[in-house]
């Protein structure tokens, strides 16, 4: 079906054939086209998606997506027994019970080539760049890309540093003889002071069917804290959907045609309210209600490699 979940509510479909998805592998994005429609927040939502569903005499739905498209899909089994698999398909690399979601290694990709890009301009004019890239709720793209392009300092929503502590990176740095530093703030870090203050930064205050805000616009609050308490120049680039375009890497094309392949196994089986993971280098199928139970946050570990390289 077309749009997600939306497809299912309003019945939009097309015949997918080996002719359609011929290609595919070096193409972002998807040809199906998609939503943030939530069936549950629908009058009859629910409703229209099972009975669209039977009367076109399907057998099984394969749902792609991360958090929210995969919750709706453990809840329709849960509560319809319907028979549906998921593939764990988000930038933002936070389903849990499965180390990474494809689409992650993409999204690092770019954002590291803009890190190494912008140390062009930081070097040239003694500048603090800050970085802000996206990740909802958890920091795994600004870590990864943050360690891959040798960031000075990052910042995510669930281990949130101190603006003044940044600073003090910022400036430690500088006294050492740098006189350039990037910064890497993920979009859902909230801006956190000393004086215990928290402020959350967003774009609009209307929520979506899912409940999540528009993020986007830490990074020019950071980056003007940072110009007045350290007073080195600094300026902001905010990556936005940018992460979320061009062609797939390698890494993450392997990885879909893998979780594909799960899938189809998974469907052929019978066996319903499953996800393909990736543990290890292995692929595994784990429960759709384990997957999305809680978002895959940052381990302190993981953040402790990134904090060895601050300052
Ligand atoms: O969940 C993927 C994601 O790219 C988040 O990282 C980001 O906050 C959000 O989607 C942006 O959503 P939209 O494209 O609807 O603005």
């Amino acid at each position: 079906m077309r749009a997600g979940w939306r497809g299912l509510v309003d019945g939009i479909f097309e015949p997918l054939g080996p002719r359609e998805i011929s290609g595919l592998l070096p193409r972002g994005g998807t040809i199906l086209g998609t939503s943030r429609t939530n069936p549950y927040k629908l009058d009859d939502g629910v409703e229209r998606v099972l009975a669209n569903f039977q009367e076109q005499g399907f057998d099984a739905l394969v749902a792609i997506g991360g958090e929210d498209t995969l919750g709706v899909a453990a809840r329709m089994f849960e509560e319809h027994d319907f028979p549906v698999v998921g593939v764990p398909k988000t930038i933002d690399n936070d389903l849990s019970a499965t180390d990474y979601t494809f689409g992650f290694d993409t999204a690092v990709s770019i954002c590291t080539e803009a890190i190494d890009r912008l140390h062009t301009t930081a070097e040239s004019h003694n500048r603090v760049m800050v970085v802000e890239v996206m990740g909802r709720h958890t920091g795994w793209i600004a870590v990864m890309s943050g360690i891959a392009g040798g960031a000075d300092v990052i910042l995510i929503p669930e281990q949130p540093i101190t603006v003044e502590q940044a600073c003090a990176e910022i400036m430690s740095r500088h006294e050492r003889g740098k006189d350039f530093s990037i910064v890497v703030v993920s979009e859902g870090y909230e801006l956190s002071y000393e004086s215990g203050e928290r402020r959350q930064v967003t774009q609009e205050v209307a929520t979506d069917e899912f409940g999540h805000v528009r993020f986007g616009g830490v990074g020019h609050e950071l980056a003007q804290d940072i110009e007045e308490r350290t007073g080195f120049e600094t300026r902001v680039t905010v990556l936005g959907h940018v992460q979320r375009g061009g062609s797939p890497t390698p890494r993450d094309r392997v990885l879909a045609t893998r979780y594909g392949l799960k899938a189809a196994d998974l469907v052929d089986e019978g066996r319903f309210g499953l996800m393909a993971a990736l543990q290890g280098d292995s692929i595994v199928d784990v429960s759709l209600a384990e997957a999305t139970k809680e978002l895959k946050t940052v381990p302190e570990d993981w953040y402790a490699v990134a904090k060895a390289f601050f300052g």
